[in-house]
């Protein structure tokens, strides 16, 4: 396909005599978001711009905020994310190099571990709001989708329920 639509570039110019040079203006720059091309900056590396929100491994607040009537607690959500993605390194009952780097001070492995301060830090590595994906946590393995990023967005929002 790349082959195809340089001879197709090189054959326009050759029509027009637009020869060596600056590539013309309309040709020559890849679509900022999906083309192809476009997907190879797709990276974990750092910030990037997906459309409207940012996907980024560095960690900010998701603005996210807690909608009327919100049904998202720790019971019917946020036991279960955790206990899928997190508690390999983030529990209470693992220590030392079984932690995998998981910090001492951050456990997801019970409700009454999930402090506002623990619960503001969640929001800054591993759910969405408005603005932002955060993608830094977890560091391996499985991953949890867009949406339950912001449900857990949500939930912190709306005070760890
Ligand atoms: C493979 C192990 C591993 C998994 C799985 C993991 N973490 Fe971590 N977590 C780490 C390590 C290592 C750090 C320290 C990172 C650093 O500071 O550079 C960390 C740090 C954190 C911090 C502290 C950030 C700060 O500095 O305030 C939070 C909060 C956190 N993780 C939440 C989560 C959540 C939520 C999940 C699940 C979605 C998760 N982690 C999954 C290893 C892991």
């Amino acid at each position: 396909m790349a082959r195809l639509l340089t001879c197709s570039l090189l054959a326009i110019c050759a029509l027009t005599a637009c020869g060596p040079g600056p590539a013309p203006d309309d040709g020559g720059t890849p679509p900022a978001d999906g083309g192809p091309g476009g997907d190879a900056a797709m990276d974990d590396a750092g910030p990037v711009d997906a459309g409207m929100r940012m996907r980024t491994t560095a960690a900010g607040p998701t603005g996210a905020t807690c909608p009327d009537g919100s049904a998202v607690t720790y019971d019917s959500f946020a036991q279960g994310f955790f206990g899928s993605y997190c508690v390999r390194c983030h529990a209470s009952t693992l220590s030392g190099g079984a932690r995998n780097g998981a910090p001492p001070d951050v456990n997801l492995d019970s409700h009454a571990a999930i402090t506002p301060a623990i619960a503001a830090r969640i929001d800054r590595v591993a759910a969405a709001g408005p603005t932002r994906i955060n993608i830094f946590m977890p560091i391996s393995g499985a991953a949890p989708t867009d949406a339950e990023r912001d449900r857990l967005g949500e939930w912190i929002a709306c005070g760890t329920p």
